[in-house]
């Protein structure tokens, strides 16, 4: 495992941010406001985004930050889609060296993707992507998991789920 150049932030602290910020129940809003919140407080990402389960093991593009990316991704493909189907996060340290990996830009070494599952219904996963290999720690890949539950707690089910 590489030592991140990149210290991770205080995540207790983007917790209590976050809960703050997300003030309606709306799932659209919420997702948008979460990817940009991430792209801006955890440092070193060139990508921070969601795809969505909107319809049986797909994942389409949702609200993000960053270059304009892959769409669609089946279940059965790359990093996002592995974390869907097997409802794990993922974490890759080089993603260069991993030939299931779909790569959206060049730029992007190592990819952090953690589900999001709500009352066990998934709704797709959070990805994201940083051009510094290794950049994802324990204490990232724990500190993205709790944004999540956050987010999970404080937004409903979107329509398409329903
Ligand atoms: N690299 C991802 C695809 C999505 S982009 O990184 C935005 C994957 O392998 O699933």
């Amino acid at each position: 495992m590489n030592t991140p150049i990149t210290d991770a932030p205080s995540y207790a602290l983007l917790n209590r941010q976050l809960e703050a910020l997300l003030d309606t129940r709306d799932w659209l809003t919420n997702s948008a406001q979460l990817c940009a919140f991430m792209f801006q407080q955890v440092p070193a990402l060139n990508w921070a985004g969601l795809y969505l389960q909107r319809e049986p093991a797909l994942l389409s593009l949702g609200p993000f930050q960053g270059k304009p990316a892959c769409h669609p991704i089946p279940f059965s493909k790359g990093v996002c889609g592995a974390a869907a189907s097997q409802q794990q996060t993922q974490r890759v340290d080089d993603v260069n060296a991993l030939a299931t990996h779909i790569a959206c830009d060049a730029d992007s070494r190592a990819e952090l993707v953690v589900p999001i599952v709500q009352n066990g219904v998934l709704w797709g996963v959070l990805d994201l992507d940083s051009p510094e290999q290794g950049r994802f720690s324990d204490e990232d890949q724990a500190g993205v998991e709790a944004l999540v539950a956050t987010f999970i707690a404080a937004t409903d089910l979107p329509d398409f789920l329903r």
